[in-house]
């Protein structure tokens, strides 16, 4: 019986974080930093054809100016191989290294001074002239063969993706029933709350950087390439993450410049932005257009799944949602083709948000099989479950583990949908519409290598270090509970350390692979922990394991004893000081097992939502949310519920209020602060009720840990638009649904 995994674990970091001692990047002290903030440009397209600092320069506190006529040229070129794992095709912006300008509020100076307010105020000194010319910002209402695509071929990562499944236009075509419609996702911003900031400065040659990032590594490798010295010199140092969604897993712009200005000052500097400079430094979900085209016989059977997808990307860089495989494993359909392009636009690259590419997919994939439904009076679920996918119809693999047939009946049942009747605008709540509408969510099982290092001391306490990051989800709860419960040690007695890239390498944190990654690696220390227990144990004389196999040992409470013989333990304390030493140390390495390339890997949720439209106003409430989420083995039922719960808030926001407004005549953002920019605050959110399937999965890894937290946002923007569909007649196809468009 395992003590701590699959229980409620309150966060081990929740009291530092909620009394202030968990430190942020821009929270770090130095000595006599100086303070950064940078100058954006305000056309969208063009070149710097003269930057005036003088007057900046003139001011009281202000140390330095950097433009791109003096600041040094660094080695990039060779950074970006290091710019997280899989950069776009194309050439990253790094600001300050031309006159060119790529989009509006583009960072264009950097003012450093005494103060932060002191380089603020210079900073609306600078004058910029520039030759001007008219931004392309927009992809949408001009049809989709207008789009600008770089190239007619889909973008390199998401090719293999892309590769058709049987002939899905001519099964298209020969389809009884036919069913076609177009969706739109304007763009979204991630803004978690901590704003993106670094603190850098150098030390003998080395550079330490405390940064906001969820990539340690990659951050500490890319930086090291820029600067052109050794990878061991840069120390990175981010121990906690407010909060980021995609936009910190490549480097964003604040650490090379706060590193740069650092050198050339040599002294700390420290940059930090502000919410507006965020909404063009760190990426966003790019605008996005899909078609979905779908054949099905009279009985529902789908024949043809045609999925179209345009997403905006940058003039430098070809950005794609490599993720959108996923959509092609959720149905059993023998033809399917997936068209992707990207539109080339005068707007920063996009970037991963929150379930990047799946999320926006199965918003028109769910949405239109709702749509099919109603055309063949099929009930959602029962469509669903006629195209079950029993193996993954991509690959013809079987499953490591799927019960998303369960997750459909445990959510139904809980949501009450047998009481639904289908027929649009047939439920009422007084004088509001009731909706009722679920969708399919569905993710990867990610695991990546990760080592970890795991040391017991001889005080009876372990430590555990990982150079892993925790923007949230609770990273450092659960690998303290993994480690205490293999190690066999009470977990008051375990810390978990991460965020430093002097720990051992562990991969960003990204896709909902944590736990299973870093997880898998604690196991296998703690195992090599305990085997070093019992042969130090061993070396004594009066050892009671000496002829003990491992199958008769047990390792609890930090003692281990003999199965046989639970009362003759042996504590580690106790080993370790028979043996003289302080701590015994192991480093393990897991990788993914090879038996995972014999099976599909997935994670399924049900997601059902009920909302409440008011006819007069157009104004939607998601009154209900409920989710079964089948994903393996949890860890920590306490931090995955609220996973769960943050990703069915995050597709309320999705569904009824998030957006990035761009004036196309400009190719400005008009709405880059939290007051215009609305995402879901307290009054949106009601009852919210989760749930996990459990799957005993024996092949992802020994865990049994699939991964979870983006799985939970996946088909709520489909179920709730489905819902405003069921309430109220209307169909809308284009994301957020505003009272404007139920008017
Ligand atoms: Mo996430 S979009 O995998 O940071």
């Amino acid at each position: 019986m395992a003590k701590y995994l699959g229980k409620d674990i309150s966060r081990v970091d929740g009291a530092a974080k909620v009394t202030g001692a968990a430190k942020y990047a821009a929270e770090f002290q130095v000595k006599n930093p100086a303070h950064g903030f940078l100058v954006m440009s305000t056309v969208a397209k063009g070149r710097i054809t003269a930057i005036d600092t003088k007057e900046a320069e003139k001011q009281t506190g202000v140390i330095r100016v950097f433009t791109h006529l003096n600041a040094p040229k660094l080695a990039f070129a060779s950074a970006k191989a290091k710019d997280r794992v899989a950069p776009p095709d194309g050439q990253p912006f790094h600001a300050l290294t031309g006159d060119k300008i790529y989009f509006s509020n583009q960072p264009i100076a950097l003012v450093v001074a005494e103060t932060y307010e002191a380089a603020r105020y210079a900073a609306r000194l600078v004058t910029v002239s520039y030759s001007e010319e008219k931004p392309v910002t927009s992809i949408k209402n001009s049809g989709a063969k207008k789009y600008v695509a770089r190239s007619a071929d889909p973008p390199a990562v998401a090719e293999q993706k892309s590769r058709p499944r049987g002939d899905a236009s001519r099964a298209f075509q020969a389809a009884p029933i036919k069913f076609e419609a177009e969706y739109t996702i304007p763009i979204e911003h991630q803004n978690p709350i901590e704003p993106q900031a670094s603190i850098a400065f150098w030390q003998d040659g080395k550079l330490i950087i405390f940064d906001k990032t969820q990539a340690v590594m990659s951050l500490r490798n890319y930086l090291a390439a820029a600067f052109g010295i050794a990878e061991a010199d840069v120390l990175v140092i981010s121990p906690f993450v407010g909060g980021a969604f995609g936009m910190s897993l490549r480097p964003n712009q604040t650490p090379a410049l706060a590193a740069m200005a650092a050198r050339e000052l040599n002294r700390p500097v420290k940059l930090a932005l502000t919410r507006q400079q965020m909404f063009t430094t760190s990426g966003y979900r790019p605008d996005t257009w899909q078609k979905v085209s779908l054949g099905a016989d009279n009985k529902g059977k789908l024949s043809a799944i045609i999925h179209e997808n345009i997403t905006n990307t940058s003039a430098y860089e070809d950005y794609s949602e490599n993720t959108v495989s996923v959509a092609r494993m959720t149905y059993a359909c023998p033809n399917v083709s997936l068209d992707y392009k990207v539109a080339v636009t005068d707007l920063p690259t996009p970037s991963p948000m929150r379930a990047p590419g799946a999320v926006s997919k199965m918003f028109a994939l769910e949405c239109a099989l709702d749509e099919l439904a109603y055309q063949l009076k099929i009930d959602p679920i029962e469509l669903r479950l006629i195209n079950y996918a029993e193996t993954d119809p991509d690959s013809g693999k079987p499953w490591s583990s799927k019960e998303l047939r369960e997750a459909y009946r445990q959510a139904a049942a809980r949501f009450g949908w047998s009481k639904r009747s289908p027929e649009p605008r047939s439920m009422r709540d007084g004088r509001l519409l009731v909706g009722w509408g679920m969708a399919t969510a569905i993710w990867g099982a990610f695991q990546m290598p990760s080592s970890i290092r795991i040391h017991v001391r001889a005080d009876g306490s372990a430590l555990a270090q990982a150079s892993a990051s925790d923007m949230g989800p609770g990273t450092y709860t659960v690998i303290t509970m993994i480690v205490a419960e293999h190690l066999g040690m009470p977990i008051e007695r375990v810390k978990f350390e991460l965020g430093r890239s002097d720990f051992p390498p562990a991969p960003h944190q990204g896709g909902s692979w944590t736990t299973a990654s870093v997880g898998a690696a604690a196991v296998g220390a703690a195992k090599a922990i305990q085997k070093k227990l019992v042969e130090l144990a061993n070396r004594q004389a009066n050892s009671p394991f000496k002829n003990a196999t491992a199958e008769q040992l047990q390792f609890e409470n930090g003692k281990v004893f003999l199965k046989t013989n639970p009362a003759q333990t042996l504590s580690y304390a106790e080993i370790l000081r028979g043996s003289n030493l302080p701590e015994i140390v192991e480093t393990y390495e897991a990788k993914p097992s090879p038996e995972r390339e014999k099976y599909a890997t997935a994670t399924h949720g049900a997601q059902f939502a009920e909302v409440k439209v008011d006819p007069d106003l157009g104004t939607v409430r998601v009154t209900r949310v409920v989710e079964a989420t089948a994903c393996g083995k949890v860890m920590n039922l306490k931090t995955s519920h609220s996973q769960e719960m943050g990703g069915a808030v995050w597709g309320i926001g999705m569904a009824l209020t998030e957006a990035t407004e761009v004036d196309h005549r400009y190719g400005r953002i008009i709405n880059p602060n939290l007051a215009s920019y609305h995402v879901p605050v307290n009054a949106d959110v009601f009852r919210i009720e989760t749930d996990f399937v459990e799957e005993e999965d024996k092949i992802v890894n020994e865990l049994g840990v699939k991964g979870m937290g983006e799985v939970g946002m996946i088909g709520i923007p489909a179920a709730i638009a489905n819902a405003v569909f069921h309430a109220t007649g209307k169909r809308i196809r284009d994301l957020p649904i505003t009272p404007d468009k139920l008017l």
